[in-house]
This record gives structure tokens, sequence and C-alpha cells, in this order.
């Protein structure tokens, strides 16, 4: 009944708070390769000008996926997104982006920055599909196994 449950909820977009710091964090390992702790993700959530939104599959589950951002004036910066391994490729990072810009225009932003590295396909298709656009490169952090540094495309949309 619970995985019924689980399989055929519908998904929805709500604010993140510190009590999903830790379901967070494991979030975050799960997808990249430096993962943040639930004390970094506390640090953020309680910055003011840091806004986080979570997809929920029910109501008293946790988050299965996240998007925060920082705005400064009229401007954001997406930090991370990231949707739980088992449920990518159904849509759900377009359905959170969708609503995590909805809640950045309702603070008055009008632009959005991102970095992405060049070869994360699913990551360039989800922000191409928001009209974000490469407006320039730079050595990324992440490197590959041969110690050669990734590029990381570092991309723009107005909302
Ligand atoms: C990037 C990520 C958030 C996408 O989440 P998702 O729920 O699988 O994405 P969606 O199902 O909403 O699909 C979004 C778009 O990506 C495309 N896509 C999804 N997986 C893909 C893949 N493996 N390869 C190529 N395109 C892919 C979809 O077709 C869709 O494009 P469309 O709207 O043109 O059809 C997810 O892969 C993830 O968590 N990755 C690890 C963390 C990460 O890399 N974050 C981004 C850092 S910049």
């Amino acid at each position: 009944m619970i995985s019924w449950f689980a399989a055929t909820a519908p998904a929805s977009v709500l604010p993140l708070s510190i009590k999903h710091t830790r379901e967070l964090a494991a979030l975050h390992a799960a997808a990249f390769a430096r993962p943040w702790s639930a004390f970094d993700f506390e640090r953020l959530l309680v910055e003011r000008d840091v806004y986080g939104d979570g997809l929920f599959l029910g109501e008293s589950r946790p988050p299965q996926g996240f998007c925060l951002s920082r705005v400064r004036r009229d401007e954001a910066e997406v930090l991370t997104i990231a949707i739980a391994p088992s449920l990518r490729g159904k849509g759900h990072a377009r359905r959170l982006l969708h609503s995590h810009l909805e809640t950045l225009r309702a603070r008055r932003v009008i632009r959005v920055h991102l970095e992405v590295d060049e070869g994360n396909r699913a990551a360039l298709a989800l922000y191409a599909r928001f009209g974000f656009s490469e407006i320039g490169r730079r050595a990324g952090p992440g490197r590959f196994d041969d110690g050669e540094r990734a590029t990381a495309i570092l991309m723009a949309a107005d909302l």
C-alpha cells in the first residue's frame, strides 16, 4: 500500500527548510562527486537571500529533489539542482525548475545565471528547455580520471 502510494502520489514543489538538511545532503551525495554536508545545507538555507525548493512525492515523505538559488538584487544564481537517481528522466527536474523560477520571478528576479559541466547532457537539455544560453566557459572544478579539468559552461536566461 505504501509503495503504491509512493509510485502514484502527485509531485509537488514546496519551499525547503532546515528540517530537510540531512535528506538534502543524502540526495546531493547521490548526485555529485563532492558532496555537501547537512551543515552546508543548513548554512545556505538560513541565508536570507537563498531560496530552496524541494520536490515532494507525498505529504509526509522526504524531498526527492532540490533546487537552491542565491538572489542578489534582480539577479539570481542557481547554486545546485538534483533529482534522486531512481526518479530521473520522468520530467521531475522540469517541474521543479519551473516552480523554482516562478519563486525567483516573484522575488523580482529578472536574470538567472548558472554553471554546468559541458558533458552533463541531462542538465544542458533541462536548461535549454528554460531558455538558458551559453555566455562563457571556464575550467570547471571537476576533473576526469586522467586528471584533465572538466570545462564548465556559464549560462544565463532572462525571466
Ligand atoms: C540534471 C537532472 C537534475 C535532470 O533531472 P531529471 O528529472 O532527470 O530531468 P527531466 O526528466 O525533467 O528532463 C529534463 C530534460 O533533460 C533531458 N534528459 C534527462 N535525462 C537525460 C539524459 N540522461 N541525457 C540527455 N538528456 C536527458 C530530458 O529529455 C529533458 O529534456 P526535454 O525537456 O528537452 O525533453 C538530473 O539528471 C540530476 O539530478 N543529475 C545529477 C545532478 C546534476 O548534474 N545537476 C545539474 C548540475 S548543473
